[in-house]
């Protein structure tokens, strides 16, 4: 399957950053075809603009949060139909600095995917232990719980990416072993084979300090099948780096 390098932009950026950010990519995806699929996943605010910048290229536009209502009085959120009507295509649900931060449950992150299904946006569900979780070796119960309550009925290969995120290596320059990660994704892969039918096409992104120095060896583990990037999808050279590195 064609891999998903996605970055996000998190609360970074202001219009001239993200417009240089954006062309800057454009150019070099213009001579070159890196063998997967760029996703850009800007703030809110951006959407507009970014959106624009990319309407002629293949690089694809993605948000960073939906609400799980479709509209009404709910001050400050942002509906899945909004983001449609935006041009996005992605949108990731249940981050963990959503899920800390805002109190994120699963059930909640659920009914964010299902919203997003149902107005045409593909959700990048995230999942991930803590660290005090992996010292108590709860790493796989962890993760398998998180996916069975965040991604909702109805969700297929088409629909829905899965991104596995260890809480610890987000913004910190950790990254688990090669050997850790691919138990995780083998765990994820078999979970989502016995709970959906196309469960062996679902793409599964790796997420927490990856750079380009880190991402070929990290895309090349089984069922790696792209990258979910931070702190390194905010320069050019960086994210780049990370797309031509499969
Ligand atoms: P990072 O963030 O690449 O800066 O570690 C990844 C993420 O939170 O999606």
């Amino acid at each position: 399957m064609r891999p998903l390098i996605a970055g996000n932009w998190k609360m970074n950026t202001l219009r001239a950053d993200g417009s240089a950010l954006v062309v800057g990519l454009i150019e070099q995806r213009a001579g070159e075809d890196p063998g997967c699929d760029i996703l850009l996943c800007p703030p809110f605010v951006s959407l507009g603009l970014i959106g624009d910048i990319i309407a002629e290229s293949p690089i694809l536009l993605g948000a960073q949060d939906c609400h799980k209502e479709e509209s009404g009085a709910y001050t400050g959120g942002i509906s899945a139909p909004m983001l449609s009507d935006a041009g996005c295509g992605f949108v990731i649900v249940g981050h963990s600095e959503r899920r800390a931060q805002y109190n994120e449950t699963d059930f909640l992150v659920s009914e964010k995917a299902r919203a997003a299904h149902e107005n045409a946006l593909v959700s990048i569900v995230c999942v991930g232990e803590t660290l005090v979780d992996r010292d108590a070796d709860n790493t796989l119960s962890v993760v398998e719980e998180q996916l069975l309550g965040s991604v909702p009925k109805g969700a297929n290969a088409k629909n829905t990416v899965i991104a596995y995120e260890p809480v610890w290596a987000i913004g910190t320059g950790k990254t688990p072993k090669n050997i850790q990660i691919r138990e995780v994704h083998d765990h994820l892969r078999m979970l989502l084979e016995n709970n959906f039918a196309d469960g062996n096409e679902f793409r599964i992104l790796y997420g927490g300090s990856m750079n380009s120095a880190n991402a070929g060896e990290i895309l090349s583990i089984k069922n790696v099948n792209g990258g979910l990037v931070g702190g390194a999808s905010l320069t050019v050279k960086d994210f780049w780096g990370i797309c031509t590195s499969l």
